[in-house]
Formats: C-alpha cells, sequence, structure tokens
C-alpha cells in the first residue's frame, strides 16, 4: 500500500492551486452563477487573495463592466495584479472598511474570508453599504465544525476538530452564524446553498488541511498526545481515506 506524504510547509500558491482543483472549481462556479452577474454590473470581490476568481467575474461583466479585487496581503494584491487584465482594478484594503462610495456595487463576493476577519459583522454592514438596492452578495464560507475524519477511535478526529475550531480559525462557523448578522447589518439571507465535500485521496485533502502542520500544533496545545497523533498521521497516510467538511454559499440581499 503506498503512503502518502503530507506536507511540512505550506506551499506559497496553495491558493492558486485550491483554486484549480476539482473542489474548487465546482463549488466556485457554484458561486458564480448564485451572484447572477448581468454584464456592465460591477462586481466586488472582499479577501481576493491572488485572484484567483477575478478573471471569471471579468468574463462574466464584460467590457462595460467593473471588477474590483480586495485584499490586505501585499503580496495577493501583487499577484492578483499580475494575473488580471484590464477591467479589473486590485486595491490593498481592508475588506472592514473598504474606502468604495454608498450604492456603487451591484454584487458582492467573499470565498473563505470572513472566517478571518477580526469582525465578520463589519464586513456585512460594509457589504450593505456599498451595495445598490438591487444588489446581492455570495458568502462562501466552511464551517469547520462540520470535518469529519476516518478514524478507528472517534475521539481522536473530534479531538483534531475542537482543536481547529477553539484555536485555528478566527470564525470557524461563519457560515451558520450569517443569517443572523446579515440581520443585523440590514440584510436577509435569501439562499443557503451547502457544499460538502468527500475527500478520498490524502494528499488531495492534505491541500486543504494540512495534516501534519495542524496536528503538531494540536500536540503543542495538548489537544492530542504525542503517541496518539503520531498514530493518528501514520493511519491517514496509509489506510483508505475519508474525510468531510461542508461549506456554504449563503446568499444575502440588502433588506428594505
Ligand atoms: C483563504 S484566502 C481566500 C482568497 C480568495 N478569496 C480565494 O478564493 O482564493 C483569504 C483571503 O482573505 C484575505 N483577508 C483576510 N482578512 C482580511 C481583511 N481584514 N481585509 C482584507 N483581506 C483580508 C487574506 O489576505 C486572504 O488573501
Amino acid at each position: 500500500m503506498g503512503e502518502t506524504t503530507f506536507e511540512r510547509t505550506r506551499p506559497e500558491d496553495y491558493l492558486t492551486r485550491l483554486a484549480a482543483s476539482e473542489l474548487g472549481r465546482s463549488y466556485k462556479s457554484l458561486a458564480i452563477s448564485e451572484l447572477g452577474i448581468e454584464p456592465g454590473e460591477t462586481v466586488l470581490d472582499l479577501g481576493c487573495g491572488p485572484g484567483a476568481d477575478l478573471p471569471a467575474f471579468a468574463d462574466a461583466v464584460g467590457a462595460r463592466g467593473v471588477v474590483i479585487g480586495l485584499d490586505n496581503d501585499p503580496l495577493a494584491v501583487r499577484r492578483a495584479r499580475a494575473g488580471c487584465g484590464t477591467g479589473v482594478e486590485v486595491r490593498h484594503a481592508d475588506v472592514q472598511a473598504t474606502g468604495l462610495p454608498d450604492r456603487s456595487v451591484d454584487r458582492v463576493h467573499t470565498d473563505r474570508v470572513l472566517q478571518h476577519v477580526a469582525d465578520p459583522l463589519r464586513v456585512l454592514r460594509e457589504t450593505r453599504r456599498v451595495l445598490r438596492t438591487t444588489g446581492r452578495a455570495v458568502f462562501a464560507e466552511p464551517d469547520w465544525d462540520t470535518l469529519v475524519v476516518d478514524h478507528p477511535d472517534l475521539e481522536v478526529p473530534r479531538a483534531y476538530r475542537r482543536f481547529i475550531v477553539d484555536r485555528v480559525v478566527r470564525s470557524p462557523c461563519i457560515a451558520r452564524q450569517l443569517p443572523g448578522l446579515a440581520a443585523r447589518a440590514g440584510m436577509s439571507v435569501t439562499r443557503v446553498v451547502p457544499v460538502t465535500t468527500a475527500f478520498r485521496d490524502a494528499e488531495a485533502a492534505d491541500e486543504v488541511f494540512g495534516f501534519r502542520r495542524v496536528t503538531e500544533r494540536a500536540v503543542a496545545a495538548r489537544y492530542l498526545e504525542q503517541d496518539t497523533a503520531d498514530r493518528w498521521l501514520e493511519h491517514l497516510a496509509t489506510r483508505p481515506f475519508f474525510a468531510s467538511v461542508t461549506l456554504f454559499l449563503v446568499v444575502a440581499e440588502p433588506g428594505s
């Protein structure tokens, strides 16, 4: 039986690789269809990273439309600028305070961004402020408490998930909180589309989960004992693999 090698460090191009993977392509195309972009519209991608979604938005708005990508990581901004053509503007800014005028945007998009920001409610209020009254937002965000991994002792993947939820991701369950937060921001959630991915290939899953790195941190934080962690990684690397997590596409519109 072959043995999987788990990554020791996160590769620099991991966001681009993930976007190009079968998982990335499938939920990202769903998000674009939920956005319902029309030619000539203005689309704002909050937390655009290296710009994985910007070319598809540029195609959808056409020559008369505008695409604005926004990120607070200078390296991501440089990469996004390098990868985009005309009609796409990439700005270095905080998604909690975009600096854009009121009611200047038709569509707002996030993909795994609200889970990281200090104040997601502020981002929703900002989204409400910049959206035109006919506008729409699609937030693609995971719920890390839905992570399941096959292992003979259920307590081990539970401890691993608890570590991620408690210590790794700032707002690990942001997707389920969005209807409540949207209401507080003056928006309403019109649709929620769950996208559950079942990973059967340990190496492909590792690109998302970073098993070795996260497990080492879980041991340091005393969520797992070292010998349990060693057996866990060996099991994941050598046995038939199964893991699953759910990401939700949350569609919201400005309330009346
Ligand atoms: C997981 S990446 C996703 C990138 C991109 N949306 C994609 O699908 O490939 C999250 C991105 O959000 C950005 N980000 C996080 N907090 C931010 C903030 N407060 N303001 C601007 N960007 C932020 C990070 O720099 C990172 O590029």
